[in-house]
C-alpha cells in the first residue's frame, strides 16, 4: 500500500443511533444491495458489536459483529468508498477480531460474495480461508449469488 495515501489511526467506538443517518449513507454508496436501516436498529437492539471508525468526528467505516458460543460472526465491514484502499477495512477487521478473542471466540466466521474481490482479498490477507458455500444465497442483479463462507482460527496467529 502507498504509505502516503495511508490515513491516520481512526479511533474506534461503539455505533450509536446517532449514527445511522451516516452510516446508511454510506452503505447504500457502498453496495448494490445495501442493508437497511432496521437491520442497522436491529443490530443495536439486540447488542451484536457495532462500530464506527471515526477520525476527527467523521465516520470513515463501520463494522457489525455477533459474538456467541465461542465463535465471532462478521456480519458488516465496510469503508466510505473514496476511502477505501487505505487501510480502514484491515484495521476495523483487526479491531474487530481482537474484541472477539477478548470476549473467548475461538473461530471467526463470515460470508462473502465470491464476485467481491476487494473483500475477498482483505480476509485472505487476514488469515481467512475457505470453508463452504452457501448457493443462491445473496441477490444479485440476475437472480442470486453464492456466498463463499470463509473462517479464521482466533487462537493462533495475529
Ligand atoms: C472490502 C472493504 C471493507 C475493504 O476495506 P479497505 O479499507 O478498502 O481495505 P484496506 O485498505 O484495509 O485493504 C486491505 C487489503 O485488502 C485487499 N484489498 C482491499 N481493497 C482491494 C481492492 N480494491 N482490490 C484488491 N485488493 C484489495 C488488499 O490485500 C489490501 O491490502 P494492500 O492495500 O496492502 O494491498 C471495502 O472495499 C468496502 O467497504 N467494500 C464495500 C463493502 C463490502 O463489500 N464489504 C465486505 C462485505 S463481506
Amino acid at each position: 500500500m502507498n504509505a502516503v495515501l495511508r490515513l491516520s489511526e481512526p479511533r474506534f467506538r461503539p455505533m450509536v443511533e446517532d449514527d445511522l443517518p451516516l452510516v446508511i449513507g454510506i452503505e447504500q454508496e457502498a453496495y448494490p444491495f445495501p442493508w437497511t436501516e432496521q437491520i442497522f436498529r436491529d443490530c443495536l437492539r439486540v447488542g451484536y458489536s457495532c462500530w464506527v471508525a471515526d477520525r476527527d468526528g467523521h465516520v470513515d467505516g463501520y463494522g457489525v459483529m455477533s459474538v456467541s458460543a465461542g465463535e465471532c460472526h462478521i456480519l458488516n465491514l465496510c469503508v466510505r468508498p473514496e476511502l477505501q484502499r487505505r487501510g480502514v477495512g484491515s484495521r476495523m477487521l483487526a479491531h474487530l477480531l481482537q474484541l472477539a478473542r477478548k470476549h473467548g471466540a475461538g473461530t471467526a466466521l463470515l460470508e462473502v460474495r465470491p464476485s467481491n474481490h476487494p473483500a475477498v482479498a482483505l480476509y485472505q490477507q487476514a488469515g481467512f480461508g475457505e470453508v463452504g458455500m452457501r448457493r443462491q444465497y445473496y441477490p444479485a442483479a440476475h437472480g442470486r449469488e453464492d456466498a463463499l463462507i470463509l473462517a479464521k482460527d482466533l487462537t493462533v496467529g495475529p
